[in-house]
């Protein structure tokens, strides 16, 4: 039988895989820059978390979770999303209790949601996130926005606009809940079922229905910002009066409520152009959650925060510099003999920190140097019996063409003192 992987899986080739590591690298670099800390939490948790953190009427929660039984009969969920555990493991850690008040944490790894696979979309997918978690000030909006823009403009991303929205505090929400459900009473059953159900339990998840997107009372809907509270209106304000003091570009998007529960206040959506993903790829999103933390049974901290899509950010980032480190030395024994010499050498000159290699398929020269040339190798270390019997080595620098005898005991120093005179591959 052929195996092929499952649906809306991929393989991660090592063609590919260096790309990935300096994507992460990139990532990595921006996060200690923005002085956010690495948290990792489990790929599977307790399925009531995202039931509660995410909220059971979303679309994530209702159809595309990867949950299963185990063998206990628990519930378990293959994470969706990382919001949901890392607020956990805060609550459960302690992590408020911590002399810094506000605690900033960024994640990367699979997530897995069961949607129709296309481009740019996956059921295992890859997330970085990035959650602070503390304090309601604008001033942390603000500092996640620009956060997330730094990552787009690092990788160099074209045609990307930056989306804002207010749903504000509990008292706006209550209002727009209900502004909502006399706006859609009237047209209720020329809605789906799915919507007729939200109607009753979260009004608000009519707005991303995929079903009755194009009905004409989605068009005229009331919009989240005209019901904000005064100090949730004041909130947004400054929000985006920080963002103009920092000329970071961005439009006002009424319609934005995002898929997910628990936002509340600041909601965003980075959006790219890009050919490559389709006009209006949401390329990375986020948004404040003040009840989040204190839902899960933690005091009553609020938090912000985003996650980009890692395929999306590698496809808008393109082929581009896909220069492949070449190894130092590959090593070429004909014969027995030279095999084990060239073993012995492989094994010494990787515990001196150079990357090399070595042909195992006891091939002849011209197969050899095919090798050495894929693996854009500096020096080819050619070793015939000629070489065994007298203790030396045949280098030939790949660049130069130059070709030297070089005694066993030297050849460390000859590739330093090579590399010294400015001629390294890098
Ligand atoms: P989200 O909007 O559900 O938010 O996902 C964030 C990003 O993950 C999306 O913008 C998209 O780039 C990527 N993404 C989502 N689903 C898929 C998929 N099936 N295949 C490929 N990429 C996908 C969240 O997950 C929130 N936890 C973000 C957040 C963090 N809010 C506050 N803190």
């Amino acid at each position: 039988m052929a195996y092929s992987a499952p649906r809306g899986t991929v393989d991660i080739l090592p063609e590919v895989s260096g790309k990935w590591q300096e994507l992460e690298q990139l990532l990595r670099t921006i996060c200690a820059n923005y002085n956010v800390k690495e948290m990792r939490t489990p790929i599977f948790e307790h399925t009531e978390l995202f039931s509660r953190a995410v909220g059971d009427t979303t679309d994530v929660v209702t159809k595309e979770m990867y949950s299963f039984a185990d063998k206990k009969g628990r519930s378990i969920t293959l994470r969706p999303e990382g919001t949901a555990g890392i607020a956990r493991s805060y609550v459960e850690n302690k992590l408020y209790a911590l002399p810094e008040k506000l605690q900033k944490y960024y994640y990367m790894g699979p997530m897995f949601r069961y949607e129709r696979p296309q481009n740019g979309r996956q059921r295992q997918f890859h997330q970085f996130g990035v959650e602070m978690i503390g304090l309601e000030s604008p001033y942390v909006d603000v500092e996640c926005m620009v956060m997330a823009v730094t990552v787009v403009e690092a990788l160099g991303l074209k045609d990307i606009t930056l989306h804002i929205n207010s749903l504000g505090d509990e008292a706006s929400r209550d209002a727009y809940r209900e502004a909502l459900k006399q706006h859609f009473a009237p047209v209720l059953n020329e809605l789906c079922y799915d919507c007729q159900q939200r109607f009753e339990k979260n009004p608000l998840r009519i707005l991303d229905c995929k079903v009755d997107k194009d009905h004409s009372a989605m068009k005229d809907a009331p919009r989240t910002i005209d019901y904000l509270s005064e100090s949730a209106k004041e909130h947004f304000d400054k929000v985006c009066s920080l963002l103009d003091d920092l000329e970071i570009d961005y439009v006002i998007d009424t319609n934005l409520v995002r898929g997910l529960d628990y936002y509340s206040h600041t909601v965003f959506e980075v959006i790219s152009d890009d050919p490559k993903l389709g006009a209006g790829a949401t390329v990375g999103a986020g948004g404040r959650y003040n009840s989040l933390i204190s839902e899960l049974g933690g005091p009553d901290n609020p938090g912000v925060g985003f996650a980009f899509g890692m395929e999306r950010l590698m496809i808008a980032l393109g082929d581009d510099n896909n220069e492949e480190d070449g190894l130092d030395v590959y090593i070429m024994p004909l014969g027995h003999e030279a095999k084990d010499l060239a073993m012995q050498i492989l094994t010494m000159l990787r515990a001196n920190g150079f990357t090399c290699d070595m042909d195992q398929c006891d091939r002849g020269l011209k197969g050899q140097f095919k090798s050495a040339d894929r693996y854009h190798a500096h020096f080819s270390m050619i070793i015939g019996e000629e070489e065994v019997q007298k203790e030396v080595v045949n280098m030939k620098c790949n660049h130069s063409k130059e070709q030297s005898i070089v005694p066993l005991e030297n050849i460390v120093a000859f590739i330093e003192n090579h590399y010294e005179g400015g001629d390294h591959h890098e």
